[in-house]
């Protein structure tokens, strides 16, 4: 069942009835203003760090779920409703929501009043803009009124929700003509303020929550001021407080009345805080005066529907020049929607936000995670190379002399997370890959030369190329008996903690480790992960690459030669004759090995072990995949593990507390089938490629919306595998590795267009029915038409290329002047 369709030539999913089977959302800003905002308008925005700076508030695990946001009521003589149907869900004669690229069009139509809702955040701007567009399409004038609310959070979002004996006394607001300023904490030792605007006059306020609900008693579906029709012109005075405007339009028949209203952020310097003088329009119950220059810039910015226009129009200019960099036409429209338009778009979300802000996420518990914006970066590094540059070097300099790093920092500071710490055994690593994929995509050698601090050394001169180093020597330098690297506190599965032991609740799986190995530096010296092994081995490369062109010949066959030794490791200790073995635990025992009871294979480091060529000699390459597809695989992808664990097993920790089927435990983790679609693609089997990554691209998921229940247009972190009794129900929507990870294995796997540090290579792993595809590919400051044929129906090998006619050698195109290049390649 589908709750709408994709508008692939306006870039939009449009959704055509509200009740969704989870608020479906979209994501508003893309540099320091953000706003997540569903189907229904629910949601709430931030400045730059979803827990320090929140803007609105908002409810998690609300009842029901997606209540508060920014909502409009229009009161039709009696006839009360909201355009996104909710939270008042009177019917209407009429619903769409459209997700576009930074921007998403809520309309609603009632007794022949439409009215049309645009939500964006302008490029460079720091607020949201709502722009109303109201229509009587009757053939009598109209009277009615619109009511808008917004609620503000008291900016530490969990302070906000948690405080409430300081909280609810704290509020204060002023109010000057239809502009409603949140000043909480601004005299003292805040210098930021928010204002939610209308361009128009206004027939009344409220700026207290209660007042503007009428009672306690009553929810955001009934407020009595709207009720009736008369706004209670409330001054906050501690409490909630929150901006309402109220308006009485009349509207002749066919006519029409746009108001715009904006919700902004804006911070004045230390000196320029306060105004010298008090406006006579001005309500405050202040002594000083909050000095408002810059709201009124940007009030000015956007207070015409032209104005509106042309800032919607730079935003869909920014992102058709975006996702011009690369481009494909296959015959599958649904690949072409998810390469050209959706993943890359999600690529952005994901590479600003990390793991902070969803519906999933609260935007209070995690800030930037190490291993996750490496990923996220592989993801999105096409599109603004820049911007992933000034992310490597924050992210670097986050990490610690030995190679160690902190799991996690917070994009306001900019500082580790000390109550997460460190010793997550493959962080390092995915910082090498993501370096590299910079250097392939830009071929600015230079970033190694850049100047990077260790974060316990802030003013030592360290370079990125150090960094790299040691990152490669930290997984070098913790080995365990086997050889393999140490498991640590976890190695990418968060909830495989194999120096945990915990038996009592609350510890956190993550940060808590046994004090039986306090002895030991924290962590077992004898659990290690083959996970990491394999990803050793897959990532090891790019830093012999990186090593050999910068012509340090010694240090590469030295850094080869731990690659080759690690690879002999994994064969000796870590292949189990027809896949690889997830981890030996800290008693020394096999875990994901036929040896088990429970849990006997993994996904995790097959896909990297296949790619490093481990056992390739003996065949280990193909056994491997098959048992995959023998044991992982099932109707909506391949589960993580199996057998699921039915049981609590206290030496692997986390992974075993969930219901089989859930998350770590068999749960279809979507991040990791990319690895796997990416290993089959590198054998040369397109057809079994294919067919993984389409059971898990949402846009395949659609049809079966009500099954899969999140967003059709983006991936989530999971779907309830064979084990669950929500067997194919999707998670976490939104933020997940999964949406970097599955970039690559679509354009640089199947598509097989991959950077390279010495060019572009194109060798393909498609369905053998394919006939071909074209892809437009902007590269180093060139743009590459590129034509794949495919008339043997091979699923890989590239037989012939042409580029600008001349035959070139092997399947790398090389890096070439600016300007238009047509490149053909021939396969069989
Ligand atoms: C989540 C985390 C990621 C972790 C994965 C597996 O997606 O963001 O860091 O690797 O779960 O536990
Ligand atoms: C991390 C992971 C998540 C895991 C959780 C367990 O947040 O991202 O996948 O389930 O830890 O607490």
């Amino acid at each position: 069942m589908k709750f709408g369709f994709f508008d692939d030539a306006k870039k939009e999913y449009v959704i055509n009835s509200p009740k969704t089977p989870y608020p479906w959302i979209n994501y508003l800003g893309n540099q320091g203003f953000f706003s997540l905002i569903s189907n229904t308008a629910g949601g709430y925005c931030f400045y730059k760090d979803a827990r320090l700076r929140r803007i609105t508030r908002y409810r998690y695990n609300n009842v029901p779920l997606d209540m508060g946001g920014r909502y409009f009521y229009i009161n039709d003589n009696g006839t009360i409703w909201n355009p996104g149907w909710s939270p008042v869900k009177t019917p209407l004669d009429f619903y769409e929501c459209r997700h576009g690229m930074g921007y998403t069009v809520i309309t609603g139509k009632k007794n022949d009043l439409k009215a049309e809702v645009t939500f964006f955040v302008p490029q460079n701007y720091d607020g949201e803009v709502q722009q109303v567009v109201l229509t009587n399409e009757s053939k009598e004038a109209k009277s009615f009124s619109i009511f808008s609310i917004a609620e503000w959070c008291l900016w530490d979002a969990q302070d906000d929700c948690t405080n409430f004996q300081r909280n609810f006394s704290t509020g204060r607001v002023e109010i000057e003509g239809s502009t409603i300023y949140h000043v909480t904490e601004y005299r003292d030792r805040r210098n930021h303020y928010a204002f939610y605007t209308v361009n128009d006059t206004i027939d009344g306020y409220d700026t207290d929550r209660d007042s503007f609900l009428g009672s306690i008693y009553n929810g955001w579906d009934n407020p009595e001021t709207v009720k009736a029709d008369k706004p209670a012109n409330s001054f906050a005075d501690g409490w909630s407080p929150v901006a309402s405007h109220y308006k009485k339009v009349t509207l002749a028949p066919g006519e029409s009345k746009t108001l715009i209203y904006i919700l902004g952020y804006a911070e004045n310097p230390q000196d320029k805080k306060f105004a010298a003088e008090k406006p006579a329009n001005l309500l405050t119950r202040e002594t000083w005066v909050l000095n408002k220059e810059k709201a009124y810039a940007m009030i000015e910015k956007y207070n015409t529907p032209e104005k509106v226009a042309a800032g919607l129009e730079e935003l869909r200019n920014t992102w058709n020049d975006l996702l011009s960099i690369f481009n494909v036409n296959t015959p599958d429209d649904k690949v072409n929607r998810m390469v050209n338009i959706w993943n890359q778009y999600q690529c952005m979300v994901t590479f600003n936000l990390s793991r902070s802000a969803s519906y999933f996420e609260s935007g209070i518990g995690r800030g930037m995670g190490f291993r996750d914006s490496n990923q996220d970066i592989l993801g999105f590094v096409h599109q603004i190379p820049e911007r992933a540059r000034e992310r490597l070097i924050d992210i670097a300099s986050t990490q610690l002399s030995d190679g160690g790093c902190y799991h996690q920092y917070q994009p306001l500071t900019k500082k580790g997370n000390a109550d997460i710490g460190g010793d997550f055994s493959d962080d390092p690593l995915w910082m090498i890959l993501s370096v590299a994929a910079y250097i392939k995509e830009t071929g600015d050698w230079g970033i190694l030369d850049a100047n990077v601090p260790f974060d316990d050394d802030p003013n030592g001169k360290h370079t990125m190329l150090e960094h790299l180093n040691v990152s490669f020597y930290h997984i070098v330098n913790n080995l365990g008996p086997h050889g393999l690297p140490l498991a640590m506190r976890a190695d990418w599965n968060d909830c495989i903690n194999l120096s945990c032991f915990s038996d009592t609740p609350g510890e956190s799986f993550q940060t808590y480790t046994n004090p039986k190995f306090a002895a030991e530096g924290g962590y077992s010296k004898v659990a290690e992960s083959a996970f990491v092994a394999a990803l050793f081995t897959y990532t090891g490369p790019a830093f012999v690459g990186i090593l050999e062109h910068l012509r340090k010949a010694d240090e590469a066959a030295k850094a080869q030669a731990e690659i080759d030794k690690m690879k002999k490791n994994v064969m000796e200790s870590a292949f189990d004759g027809d896949w690889f073995i997830r981890a030996y635990d800290a008693n020394g025992e096999k875990m994901g090995s036929k040896e088990c009871e429970e849990g006997k294979i993994f996904i995790e480091p097959q896909g990297f072990a296949v790619m490093s060529e481990i056992g390739k000699d003996v065949g280990a390459d193909i056994k491997t995949l098959n048992s995959i597809d023998k044991y992982l695989n099932c109707e909506y992808g391949l589960v993580l593990n199996n057998p699921a664990f039915t049981k609590y097993y206290i030496q692997y920790g986390e992974i075993s507390t969930y219901p089989g089927g859930y998350k770590e435990n068999a749960g279809i983790f979507t991040h990791n089938n990319a690895w796997i679609i990416c290993a089959e693609a590198y054998v040369g089997r397109g057809d079994k490629a294919f067919e993984d990554y389409s059971k898990i691209a949402p846009a395949f998921t659609e049809e079966t919306s009500d099954i899969h229940k999140t967003e059709p247009y983006v991936y989530g972190q999971m779907i309830g595998g064979k084990d669950a009794k929500n067997f194919g129900q999707g998670k976490n929507s939104w933020l997940t590795g999964t949406a970097a990870w599955n970039m690559v294995a679509i354009s640089q796997y199947i598509l097989g267009v991959q950077p390279v540090f010495d060019g572009l290579k194109v060798d393909p792993s498609i369905p053998h029915e394919w006939d071909g595809f074209t892809a437009v590919r902007k590269f180093r400051g060139a743009t590459f038409n590129i034509t794949v044929k495919n008339p043997e129906h091979v699923c890989k090998g590239v037989k012939a290329m042409t580029v600008d006619g001349k035959a070139v050698e092997g399947n790398v195109i090389p890096v070439c002047e600016s300007g238009t290049h047509e490149v053909e390649i021939v396969m069989g």
